[in-house]
Protein backbone atom coordinates (compact mmCIF):
# COMPACT_ATOMS: atom_id res chain seq x y z
CA UNK A 1 0.00 0.00 0.00
CA UNK A 2 1.28 3.66 -0.90
CA UNK A 3 2.71 5.09 2.77
CA UNK A 4 0.28 8.26 3.72
CA UNK A 5 2.37 11.23 3.73
CA UNK A 6 1.88 13.58 6.51
CA UNK A 7 3.49 17.45 6.74
CA UNK A 8 3.70 18.70 10.38
CA UNK A 9 3.32 22.35 11.07
CA UNK A 10 4.75 23.43 14.38
CA UNK A 11 7.35 21.72 16.43
CA UNK A 12 7.25 23.12 19.80
CA UNK A 13 6.05 20.74 23.34
CA UNK A 14 3.20 19.20 21.49
CA UNK A 15 4.76 19.09 17.43
CA UNK A 16 8.00 17.47 18.98
CA UNK A 17 5.78 14.55 21.11
CA UNK A 18 3.49 14.07 18.06
CA UNK A 19 6.91 13.98 15.53
CA UNK A 20 8.48 11.17 18.39
CA UNK A 21 5.46 9.05 18.36
CA UNK A 22 4.86 8.60 14.74
CA UNK A 23 8.31 7.42 14.32
CA UNK A 24 8.76 5.37 17.60
CA UNK A 25 5.06 4.10 17.30
CA UNK A 26 4.98 3.50 13.23
CA UNK A 27 4.51 -0.40 12.93
CA UNK A 28 1.29 0.03 15.03
CA UNK A 29 0.18 3.31 13.47
CA UNK A 30 0.33 1.34 9.95
CA UNK A 31 -1.51 -1.66 11.31
CA UNK A 32 -4.15 0.74 12.96
CA UNK A 33 -4.35 2.42 9.87
CA UNK A 34 -4.30 -0.27 6.72
CA UNK A 35 -1.13 1.84 5.08
CA UNK A 36 2.02 3.11 6.71
CA UNK A 37 1.93 6.38 7.73
CA UNK A 38 5.29 9.01 7.15
CA UNK A 39 6.39 12.66 7.84
CA UNK A 40 6.73 14.08 4.44
CA UNK A 41 8.35 17.50 6.10
CA UNK A 42 8.37 19.18 9.28
CA UNK A 43 7.49 23.31 9.44
CA UNK A 44 9.42 25.58 11.63
CA UNK A 45 10.14 29.00 12.95
CA UNK A 46 13.18 28.84 14.25
CA UNK A 47 15.07 25.79 12.86
CA UNK A 48 17.96 26.33 15.33
CA UNK A 49 15.51 25.96 18.04
CA UNK A 50 14.63 22.08 16.90
CA UNK A 51 14.30 19.91 19.99
CA UNK A 52 16.72 16.93 20.13
CA UNK A 53 15.46 13.79 18.60
CA UNK A 54 13.32 15.44 15.67
CA UNK A 55 14.65 13.97 12.20
CA UNK A 56 16.66 17.51 10.98
CA UNK A 57 16.65 16.42 7.27
CA UNK A 58 12.48 16.74 7.24
CA UNK A 59 12.62 20.15 8.56
CA UNK A 60 11.92 23.52 6.98
CA UNK A 61 11.08 26.90 7.27
CA UNK A 62 8.70 27.07 4.29
CA UNK A 63 5.14 25.94 6.04
CA UNK A 64 3.60 27.52 2.60
CA UNK A 65 5.48 25.27 0.20
CA UNK A 66 5.01 22.14 2.32
CA UNK A 67 1.11 22.25 2.38
CA UNK A 68 0.79 22.76 -1.33
CA UNK A 69 3.29 19.59 -2.01
CA UNK A 70 0.59 17.32 -3.90
CA UNK A 71 2.23 14.31 -2.23
CA UNK A 72 1.12 15.21 1.22
CA UNK A 73 -2.64 13.72 2.54
CA UNK A 74 -2.21 14.83 6.10
CA UNK A 75 -1.22 18.16 7.28
CA UNK A 76 -1.06 18.43 11.52
CA UNK A 77 -1.37 21.73 12.50
CA UNK A 78 0.31 22.56 15.94
CA UNK A 79 1.08 26.34 15.46
CA UNK A 80 -1.65 27.75 16.89
CA UNK A 81 -2.94 31.29 16.72
CA UNK A 82 -5.20 32.59 13.72
CA UNK A 83 -2.97 33.14 10.91
CA UNK A 84 -0.62 32.14 9.25
CA UNK A 85 -2.50 28.60 10.74
CA UNK A 86 -5.71 29.35 8.80
CA UNK A 87 -4.18 30.19 5.44
CA UNK A 88 -2.31 27.17 5.49
CA UNK A 89 -5.30 24.99 7.17
CA UNK A 90 -7.50 26.41 3.97
CA UNK A 91 -4.44 25.44 1.39
CA UNK A 92 -3.81 22.58 2.58
CA UNK A 93 -7.65 21.51 1.91
CA UNK A 94 -7.66 23.01 -1.45
CA UNK A 95 -4.68 20.80 -2.34
CA UNK A 96 -6.84 17.98 -0.96
CA UNK A 97 -5.07 17.52 2.14
CA UNK A 98 -7.21 16.83 5.79
CA UNK A 99 -6.29 18.16 8.33
CA UNK A 100 -5.73 17.29 12.54
CA UNK A 101 -5.33 20.19 14.53
CA UNK A 102 -4.91 21.46 18.19
CA UNK A 103 -5.67 25.14 17.05
CA UNK A 104 -8.67 25.80 19.39
CA UNK A 105 -8.92 30.03 18.83
CA UNK A 106 -9.01 29.12 15.34
CA UNK A 107 -11.51 26.47 15.48
CA UNK A 108 -13.24 28.70 17.76
CA UNK A 109 -13.15 31.87 15.65
CA UNK A 110 -13.86 30.54 12.08
CA UNK A 111 -14.87 26.18 12.59
CA UNK A 112 -17.61 26.78 10.68
CA UNK A 113 -16.10 28.60 7.47
CA UNK A 114 -13.37 26.23 7.44
CA UNK A 115 -15.27 23.07 7.91
CA UNK A 116 -17.21 24.06 4.99
CA UNK A 117 -13.89 24.48 2.58
CA UNK A 118 -12.42 21.51 3.94
CA UNK A 119 -16.26 19.79 3.08
CA UNK A 120 -16.11 21.63 -0.34
CA UNK A 121 -12.59 19.81 -1.15
CA UNK A 122 -13.56 16.69 -0.01
CA UNK A 123 -11.27 16.71 3.17
CA UNK A 124 -11.43 16.58 6.70
CA UNK A 125 -11.22 18.87 9.70
CA UNK A 126 -10.61 17.05 12.95
CA UNK A 127 -9.19 18.65 16.50
CA UNK A 128 -9.72 16.15 19.39
CA UNK A 129 -6.66 18.33 20.65
CA UNK A 130 -8.21 21.59 20.96
CA UNK A 131 -10.27 20.73 23.74
CA UNK A 132 -9.33 19.48 27.00
CA UNK A 133 -6.07 17.64 26.01
CA UNK A 134 -5.75 13.93 25.99
CA UNK A 135 -9.46 13.49 27.01
CA UNK A 136 -11.63 11.91 24.21
CA UNK A 137 -14.44 14.68 24.03
CA UNK A 138 -14.91 16.65 20.22
CA UNK A 139 -15.65 12.62 19.03
CA UNK A 140 -17.73 11.20 21.67
CA UNK A 141 -20.16 14.76 21.83
CA UNK A 142 -20.11 14.47 17.91
CA UNK A 143 -20.49 11.01 17.21
CA UNK A 144 -21.03 8.67 20.12
CA UNK A 145 -23.57 10.96 21.53
CA UNK A 146 -25.43 11.99 18.24
CA UNK A 147 -28.54 10.08 19.22
CA UNK A 148 -29.28 11.48 22.08
CA UNK A 149 -30.07 14.73 22.88
CA UNK A 150 -27.33 16.93 25.25
CA UNK A 151 -28.46 19.68 27.61
CA UNK A 152 -25.53 20.30 29.28
CA UNK A 153 -21.75 20.63 29.29
CA UNK A 154 -19.86 21.64 32.45
CA UNK A 155 -16.60 21.57 33.54
CA UNK A 156 -13.05 22.35 33.90
CA UNK A 157 -10.89 22.98 30.59
CA UNK A 158 -7.73 24.86 31.56
CA UNK A 159 -4.84 22.73 32.79
CA UNK A 160 -2.71 26.35 33.58
CA UNK A 161 -5.75 27.92 35.36
CA UNK A 162 -6.52 25.16 37.49
CA UNK A 163 -2.77 23.87 38.37
CA UNK A 164 -2.60 27.75 39.47
CA UNK A 165 -5.57 27.75 41.55
CA UNK A 166 -4.41 24.21 43.36
CA UNK A 167 -1.14 25.69 43.87
CA UNK A 168 -2.45 28.41 45.48
CA UNK A 169 -5.01 26.36 47.66
CA UNK A 170 -2.94 23.35 48.62
CA UNK A 171 0.31 24.70 49.10
CA UNK A 172 0.09 28.55 49.93
CA UNK A 173 1.93 29.60 46.54
CA UNK A 174 1.68 32.87 45.33
CA UNK A 175 -0.30 33.56 41.70
CA UNK A 176 2.54 34.49 39.80
CA UNK A 177 5.01 31.36 41.28
CA UNK A 178 2.28 29.06 40.63
CA UNK A 179 1.84 30.37 36.50
CA UNK A 180 6.08 30.71 35.93
CA UNK A 181 5.71 26.45 36.97
CA UNK A 182 2.89 26.15 34.95
CA UNK A 183 4.81 27.59 32.09
CA UNK A 184 7.59 26.05 32.69
CA UNK A 185 5.69 22.68 32.56
CA UNK A 186 4.38 23.30 29.30
CA UNK A 187 0.86 23.58 30.01
CA UNK A 188 0.79 27.21 29.44
CA UNK A 189 -0.23 29.14 26.34
CA UNK A 190 2.48 30.85 24.29
CA UNK A 191 1.44 33.95 26.12
CA UNK A 192 -0.18 32.78 29.08
CA UNK A 193 -3.14 35.84 29.12
CA UNK A 194 -4.97 33.46 26.85
CA UNK A 195 -4.98 31.34 29.92
CA UNK A 196 -5.60 33.17 32.90
CA UNK A 197 -8.12 35.78 31.16
CA UNK A 198 -10.05 33.23 30.23
CA UNK A 199 -9.82 33.28 26.18
CA UNK A 200 -8.47 29.21 26.13
CA UNK A 201 -11.66 28.20 28.03
CA UNK A 202 -14.08 30.49 25.89
CA UNK A 203 -12.49 29.21 23.18
CA UNK A 204 -12.98 25.59 24.21
CA UNK A 205 -16.74 26.62 25.80
CA UNK A 206 -17.60 27.55 21.96
CA UNK A 207 -15.98 24.05 20.63
CA UNK A 208 -17.88 22.32 23.28
CA UNK A 209 -21.22 24.23 22.89
CA UNK A 210 -21.44 23.77 19.37
CA UNK A 211 -20.32 19.66 18.72
CA UNK A 212 -22.72 19.30 22.40
CA UNK A 213 -25.67 21.04 20.57
CA UNK A 214 -24.71 20.56 17.01
CA UNK A 215 -25.10 24.17 16.43
CA UNK A 216 -22.19 27.00 15.53
CA UNK A 217 -20.82 28.88 18.69
CA UNK A 218 -17.69 31.41 18.28
CA UNK A 219 -15.58 32.50 21.07
CA UNK A 220 -17.61 35.93 20.71
CA UNK A 221 -20.70 34.23 22.10
CA UNK A 222 -18.96 32.92 25.36
CA UNK A 223 -19.60 35.36 28.36
CA UNK A 224 -16.10 35.36 29.60
CA UNK A 225 -14.45 36.02 33.19
CA UNK A 226 -11.21 35.02 33.95
CA UNK A 227 -8.67 34.27 37.16
CA UNK A 228 -7.24 37.35 37.18
CA UNK A 229 -9.92 39.09 39.39
CA UNK A 230 -9.25 35.73 42.05
CA UNK A 231 -6.83 36.66 45.38
CA UNK A 232 -5.31 34.33 48.04
CA UNK A 233 -8.01 35.84 50.18
CA UNK A 234 -10.98 34.27 48.05
CA UNK A 235 -9.48 31.25 47.96
CA UNK A 236 -8.73 31.15 51.52
CA UNK A 237 -12.55 32.50 52.59
CA UNK A 238 -14.01 29.00 50.07
CA UNK A 239 -11.94 27.27 51.97
CA UNK A 240 -13.29 28.40 55.09
CA UNK A 241 -16.83 27.36 53.41
CA UNK A 242 -15.96 24.15 52.54
CA UNK A 243 -15.10 25.21 48.98
CA UNK A 244 -12.40 24.96 46.24
CA UNK A 245 -12.43 28.16 43.77
CA UNK A 246 -12.43 26.81 39.89
CA UNK A 247 -12.70 28.15 36.51
CA UNK A 248 -15.51 27.39 35.19
CA UNK A 249 -17.01 26.58 31.10
CA UNK A 250 -20.56 26.00 31.09
CA UNK A 251 -22.76 25.07 28.30
CA UNK A 252 -26.35 24.99 28.35
CA UNK A 253 -29.14 23.97 25.68
CA UNK A 254 -32.44 26.31 26.73
CA UNK A 255 -35.15 24.17 28.05
CA UNK A 256 -37.19 24.73 25.39
CA UNK A 257 -34.21 23.79 23.21
CA UNK A 258 -34.15 26.75 20.78
CA UNK A 259 -31.02 28.37 22.20
CA UNK A 260 -27.79 27.68 23.77
CA UNK A 261 -25.30 29.67 25.62
CA UNK A 262 -21.36 29.33 26.85
CA UNK A 263 -20.19 31.10 29.73
CA UNK A 264 -16.73 30.63 31.53
CA UNK A 265 -16.24 32.26 34.90
CA UNK A 266 -14.21 31.68 38.84
CA UNK A 267 -16.76 29.50 41.12
CA UNK A 268 -17.11 27.95 43.99
CA UNK A 269 -17.63 24.67 44.03
CA UNK A 270 -18.11 22.40 47.61
CA UNK A 271 -15.07 20.05 48.21
CA UNK A 272 -17.96 17.22 48.04
CA UNK A 273 -18.05 17.72 44.01
CA UNK A 274 -16.49 15.31 42.11
CA UNK A 275 -14.70 18.79 40.24
CA UNK A 276 -13.16 19.21 43.20
CA UNK A 277 -11.26 16.78 43.49
CA UNK A 278 -10.01 17.73 40.05
CA UNK A 279 -5.54 18.87 40.83
CA UNK A 280 -2.86 20.18 38.97
CA UNK A 281 -3.15 20.71 35.08
CA UNK A 282 -5.89 17.82 35.11
CA UNK A 283 -9.50 18.71 33.34
CA UNK A 284 -12.93 17.16 33.72
CA UNK A 285 -15.99 17.60 32.09
CA UNK A 286 -19.36 16.71 32.85
CA UNK A 287 -22.03 16.12 30.07
CA UNK A 288 -25.73 15.67 31.15
CA UNK A 289 -28.01 13.97 28.75
CA UNK A 290 -31.47 12.75 28.06
CA UNK A 291 -30.91 9.15 27.78
CA UNK A 292 -27.35 8.66 29.07
CA UNK A 293 -27.82 10.80 32.34
CA UNK A 294 -24.73 12.16 33.43
CA UNK A 295 -21.05 11.42 32.08
CA UNK A 296 -17.88 12.57 33.00
CA UNK A 297 -14.51 13.05 31.28
CA UNK A 298 -11.37 12.94 33.09
CA UNK A 299 -7.70 13.67 32.44
CA UNK A 300 -4.68 14.96 31.47
CA UNK A 301 -5.84 18.47 30.09
CA UNK A 302 -2.45 20.32 28.66
CA UNK A 303 0.92 19.72 27.95
CA UNK A 304 3.27 17.69 25.29
CA UNK A 305 2.60 13.87 25.20
CA UNK A 306 -1.48 14.24 26.07
CA UNK A 307 -2.20 16.44 23.51
CA UNK A 308 -0.25 14.59 21.29
CA UNK A 309 -1.98 11.29 22.17
CA UNK A 310 -4.77 13.38 21.04
CA UNK A 311 -3.39 14.49 17.66
CA UNK A 312 -2.53 10.68 16.84
CA UNK A 313 -5.48 9.49 17.55
CA UNK A 314 -7.30 11.82 15.19
CA UNK A 315 -4.44 10.89 12.13
CA UNK A 316 -5.56 7.44 12.68
CA UNK A 317 -8.89 8.32 12.26
CA UNK A 318 -8.72 10.69 9.18
CA UNK A 319 -5.71 8.42 7.68
CA UNK A 320 -8.28 5.54 8.15
CA UNK A 321 -11.15 7.86 5.91
CA UNK A 322 -8.51 8.63 3.06
CA UNK A 323 -7.87 5.08 3.15
CA UNK A 324 -11.67 4.00 2.71
CA UNK A 325 -11.77 6.96 0.45
CA UNK A 326 -14.48 8.73 3.02
CA UNK A 327 -14.78 11.90 5.35
CA UNK A 328 -16.40 12.02 8.95
CA UNK A 329 -19.35 14.67 9.41
CA UNK A 330 -18.94 17.90 7.86
CA UNK A 331 -20.85 21.35 8.40
CA UNK A 332 -23.97 19.78 7.23
CA UNK A 333 -24.47 18.02 10.07
CA UNK A 334 -25.08 21.42 12.14
CA UNK A 335 -28.13 23.58 11.98
CA UNK A 336 -27.72 27.07 13.91
CA UNK A 337 -29.44 28.06 16.78
CA UNK A 338 -29.58 31.11 18.75
CA UNK A 339 -26.67 31.44 20.78
CA UNK A 340 -26.20 33.89 23.96
CA UNK A 341 -23.69 34.63 26.30
CA UNK A 342 -25.98 34.41 29.11
CA UNK A 343 -29.29 32.73 28.50
CA UNK A 344 -32.67 34.66 28.70
CA UNK A 345 -33.34 36.58 32.21
N1 LIG B 1 -2.89 26.23 27.82
C1 LIG B 1 -3.82 25.17 27.73
C2 LIG B 1 -4.22 24.74 29.12
C3 LIG B 1 -3.21 24.02 26.98
O1 LIG B 1 -3.56 25.16 30.07
O2 LIG B 1 -5.20 24.03 29.28
C4 LIG B 1 -4.19 22.97 26.57
O3 LIG B 1 -5.13 23.46 25.67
Amino acid sequence: TRPLKVALLGCGVVGSEVARIMTTHADDLAARIGAPVELAGIAVRRPDRVREGVPAELVTTDAMELVKRDDVDVVIEVIGGIEPARELITTAFAHGASVVSANKALVAADGAALHAAAERHGADLYYEAAVAGAIPLVRPLRESLAGDKVNRVLGIVNGTTNFILDKMDTSGAGYSEALDEATALGYAEADPTADVEGFDAAAKAAILAGIAFHTRVTIDDVHREGLTEVTASDIASAKRMGCTVKLLAICERAADGASVTARVHPAMIPLSHPLASVREAYNAVFVESDAAGQLMFYGPGAGGSPTASAVLGDLVAVCRNKVAGTTGPGESAYTQLPVSPMGEV
